[in-house]
């Protein structure tokens, strides 16, 4: 013969009332071991309206709480502030260029935050010859305008998208200077097929746009944030 509620009904009838609630602990005891205590007072005093000293006692918790979240932020602040570069390390990062002794065909390396930047002064025949691929299947399709402010400058990051190896093609070197054959033909230190550079790992060629045409590297040559301050001037930043 069963006496007073079942455990079940005791754990279904405290848990909807307070989940937290101290009852919870005798009423879960008692179905998890199957023994019922049926003389044992059951604490319902979390089941009772809550009084107004309650509802007091949750606000001060919350403006405790949210008073010490808002003073660890402002304890912390200067920290976290320090970790913004300044204006002077920014100032630092950031690289002028004189594009006036650049001669059309010419290209030159700068370092911009310790990578190599390849600057183009590109001929009519380089933007023609890039323009003219532009809808091309191309690996990374990109149109040629979208890569540049000025069709005359093309600037890139001179890292190959694959592994990272510097490229080659900064310089037309003369046959005579041209290292051992490599890739499908083409020589290390030549700017590939389609005369733009030429990675001397694994054989990427890219064009005249900076665009990957061939070999493993997934990705177009990076264009670096740029502006020009007037026809002569360049700022990468
Ligand atoms: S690193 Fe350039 S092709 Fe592999």
């Amino acid at each position: 013969m069963q006496h007073g509620p079942s455990p079940r009904l005791i754990f279904s009838k405290a848990f909807s009332a307070n989940p937290f609630g101290g009852t919870l602990g005798y009423t879960l005891n008692s179905s998890l071991t199957g023994k019922a205590k049926p003389n044992m007072p059951i604490d319902r005093s979390n089941t009772e309206p809550r009084t107004s000293g309650e509802s007091r006692r949750d606000f001060l918790y919350l403006t405790t709480g949210t008073l010490a979240a808002t003073g660890m932020l402002a304890a912390t602040w200067p920290f976290i502030d320090s970790l913004n570069p300044s204006a002077e390390v920014e100032a630092l990062s950031r690289v002028y260029i004189d594009l006036s002794p650049i001669a059309p065909g010419e290209r030159i390396t700068v370092t911009w935050r310790g990578e190599p930047v390849f600057i183009s002064h590109r001929t009519p025949a380089e933007i023609a010859a890039a323009r003219a691929d532009d809808d091309l299947d191309l690996p990374d399709p990109e149109a040629d305008h979208q890569r540049v402010q000025r069709a005359a400058w093309l600037v890139v990051t001179g890292v190959c998208t694959h592994l990272g190896c510097v490229l080659d093609g900064q310089t037309r070197l003369p046959k005579s200077a041209l290292r051992r054959p490599w890739h499908n033909g083409v020589y290390s230190g030549q700017r590939g097929r389609w005369d733009g550079w030429f990675c001397p790992c694994h054989g990427s060629a890219f064009d005249t746009s900076g665009r990957v045409r061939a070999g493993p590297a997934p990705r177009n040559l990076t264009v670096p944030p740029h502006r020009f301050l007037d026809d002569t001037t360049m700022v990468i930043d």
